[in-house]
């Protein structure tokens, strides 16, 4: 899959109605309020460009939560049409739904040079990738501008059907996306590290997989790094394990000393009695006892961890090395994203975790890219084509 896609620059957009899939699936609190506006803030250099380009209308569509192809109420784009507004300095006209006549008729008749289409999962079509449903939708523009990096890895009706139907670009923020995973996939600078955590191993096995044949050193923290450790006979305590997945872990490991990729894994940890909020951190060295639960990475990994990483000049990070939503075990993830923001090399971090904690640090304007896409970056890192980027046309 290439990833040098035809960019929205190079659309004669004006006096075109452009048709923009944008990923405004941004979390909300429970009275609906938008609890990070960064997707939203992140598509604004597109529409400024085709506004400023002479567009003569802007349609925005989008997906938000999963609502399972019903209207579901607290799932409405209104939020995020009243948020744009405010960030565009320009009115935003809400259509009553994203497909049929009635919509139409709102759209041809709409004073507004913005307009956003309500949630495209209140269809089942969408998800279902229905090429009627991509029909209907492409009839809101004459040109077809992709921007929803978040949702490429979705063979969605709005991402790989509406790009067959009408002359179609990648956005500026897909661009940037691709631009940056292109540098950690293709060529990178070396050395070329990346930083995998989070709970889950299996999440991460695909990725592991394929970094290992590009990668000069894979780092591992948080509570996949038990999975590992017992692969290579450590004792755990009780922290998280994969049990099933310890013999493919060991193949693996074994896989990357063959091709000469280091593998690092934690080599002291803090750890809890109990696994519960306000539990204290108790320091271990290499190995965890019995009663115990590692919880985060340790001061001497995460210093060493740091060294690494000043010695990259690419980095890509996914997924915290603890459980740093709680400050006892917030450590060894700060210690890395510091790492981060005073390299000089690429930096690219990605997943709603992991943002979430660079963010929490603030840290988030010293990384160089911080990705909107959770799943479509583990899916890129993972090797796979994305249906949203496969079906735009490359340059
Ligand atoms: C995301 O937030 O990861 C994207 O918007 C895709 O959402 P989905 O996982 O519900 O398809």
């Amino acid at each position: 899959m290439s990833l040098r896609k035809r960019s929205v620059r190079d659309l004669a957009v004006a006096g075109k109605r452009v048709l923009i899939r944008a990923d405004f699936n941004v979390p909300y609190d429970e009275r609906m309020r938008i609890v990070s506006d960064a997707r939203i803030v992140e598509s604004l250099p597109t529409i400024r460009h085709c506004l400023d380009a002479g567009a003569r209308q802007v349609v925005l569509c989008s997906h938000l939560g999963r609502p399972d192809g019903k209207v579901v109420e607290s799932m409405r784009l209104a939020p995020v049409g009243r948020r744009l507004a405010e960030l565009l300095g320009e009115p935003v006209a809400m259509a009553p739904d994203c497909v049929g006549p009635e919509v139409e008729k709102a759209l041809a008749a709409c004073a507004e040079r913005v307009a956003l289409l309500e949630n495209l999962r209140f269809h089942a079509a969408e998800e279902a990738g229905n090429d009627a449903f991509a029909a209907a939708l492409a009839r809101h523009g004459d040109l077809f501008v992709s921007d929803a990096f978040g949702a490429a890895h979705r063979a969605h009706a709005s991402i790989a059907g509406v790009p067959k139907l009408l002359p179609s670009a990648a956005g500026l923020l897909l661009l940037a996306e691709l631009a940056a995973f292109a540098r950690i996939l293709l060529n990178p600078a070396r050395p070329l590290m990346a930083i995998l955590g989070g709970a889950k191993v299996k999440d991460k096995l695909k990725v592991v997989r394929n970094l290992i044949e590009r990668v000069d050193a894979l780092l591992i923290g948080g509570g996949m790094a038990y999975t590992f450790l017992a692969a290579r006979g450590v004792k755990i305590g009780k922290s998280i394990l994969d049990a099933d997945r310890v013999a493919e872990v060991g193949a693996l490991l074994e896989k990357a000393a063959a091709r000469g990729a280091r593998v690092l894994l934690p080599e002291d940890h803090v750890a809890a009695r109990e696994n519960a909020p306000d539990a204290a951190p108790v320091p271990c060295d290499a190995s965890i006892p019995d009663s115990m639960y590692g919880l985060d990475i340790g001061p001497r990994t995460a210093e060493r961890y740091a060294r690494e990483i000043a010695g990259a000049r690419t980095v890509v990070w996914n997924g915290p090395m603890g459980v740093f939503e709680r400050p006892a075990f917030a450590a060894g993830t700060r210690r890395v994203a510091e790492a981060l923001a005073a390299s000089t090399g690429l930096t690219v971090v990605g997943g709603g975790e992991t943002v979430a904690a660079v963010e929490q640090f603030g840290l988030k304007a010293r990384i160089r890219h911080v990705s909107t896409g959770g799943g479509a970056s583990l899916e890129l890192l993972e090797g796979k084509t994305l249906p949203g980027v496969a079906a735009l046309p490359d340059i």
